[in-house]
């Protein structure tokens, strides 16, 4: 596998070609950014940290039958993925009130919802990644119908999952952020899975253990990414 030129750099990640044009290589930085990156920063080790735990989310989707571009991981900050025409819609699955959820609704966080809410974003930096719904995604073409059916499916079916792994683990799965892409006229679950895109409260303390430690200056946030990945990574 040869590492060519980068084809994108994000804010936590840049995505290399390789000579197979099916495969890319996303690798994993340390730099944070927060509210659209108005505030930058950066957590030690937390590529290598995320380069982990999404390696074992991914594989654990894969084995409940999750199609993911995950295909494996390289070294301490890389991992190879199928390559994505990616889907501009952000999807969060929520279980617990948080974040924008508790600011929209004036609620405080940390009730339980009732059941899930999915939610759709316009993935784009430029605007703020602003709230869309289904008529929006229809209208502006983002995606098909089927598509987002299929996502939908997806989306929910990840959540059960992902919350009974945390669960088992002595964490709530409050809430996360999905990204879903074409890959050879499927729909695969792309991105990463980490405490950069997932709420995790401590069952018992209910301390944040996620990137709102970092967004909220909460300090101890190199502490809070290891304690998932020795968690998770066990
Ligand atoms: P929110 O409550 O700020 O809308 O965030 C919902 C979830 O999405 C939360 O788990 C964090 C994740 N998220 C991202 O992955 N990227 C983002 O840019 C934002 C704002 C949130």
């Amino acid at each position: 596998m040869q590492k060519r030129d980068a084809l994108y750099e994000g804010k936590a990640k840049i995505l290399y070609a390789t000579d197979d044009p099916n495969q890319v290589i996303q690798y994993f930085k340390d730099d944070a950014t927060a509210f659209n990156a108005q505030k930058k920063g950066s957590i030690d080790d937390k590529g290598v940290m995320n380069n982990a735990i999404s390696e074992v989310l991914f594989q654990l989707l894969e084995k409940e039958g999750i199609p993911t571009h995950f295909v494996e991981r390289l070294n301490e900050r890389e991992m190879l993925v199928r390559k994505l025409e990616i889907i501009p819609v952000e999807v969060v699955l929520r279980n617990v009130i948080a974040g924008s959820l508790a600011k929209r609704f004036g609620l405080p966080e940390g009730e339980a919802l009732s059941r899930p809410v999915l939610e759709h974003y316009y993935k784009s930096d430029p605007l703020g990644d602003p709230m869309i719904n289904e008529f929006h995604i229809r209208a502006l073409g983002l995606a098909r119908d089927d598509e987002m059916k299929e996502i939908e499916k997806l989306g929910f079916r990840i959540n059960d999952i992902l919350k009974e792994f945390f669960d088992q683990r002595g964490i709530i799965l409050v809430d996360f952020k999905l990204e879903f892409g074409r890959h050879q006229g499927k729909i695969l679950l792309g991105d990463e899975i980490c405490p950069d895109t997932c709420r995790l409260w401590e069952k018992g303390s209910l301390e944040k253990l996620d990137k709102d430690r970092f967004r909220r200056d909460l300090g101890k946030v190199e502490e809070a990414y290891q304690e998932v990945c020795r968690r998770v990574c066990a």
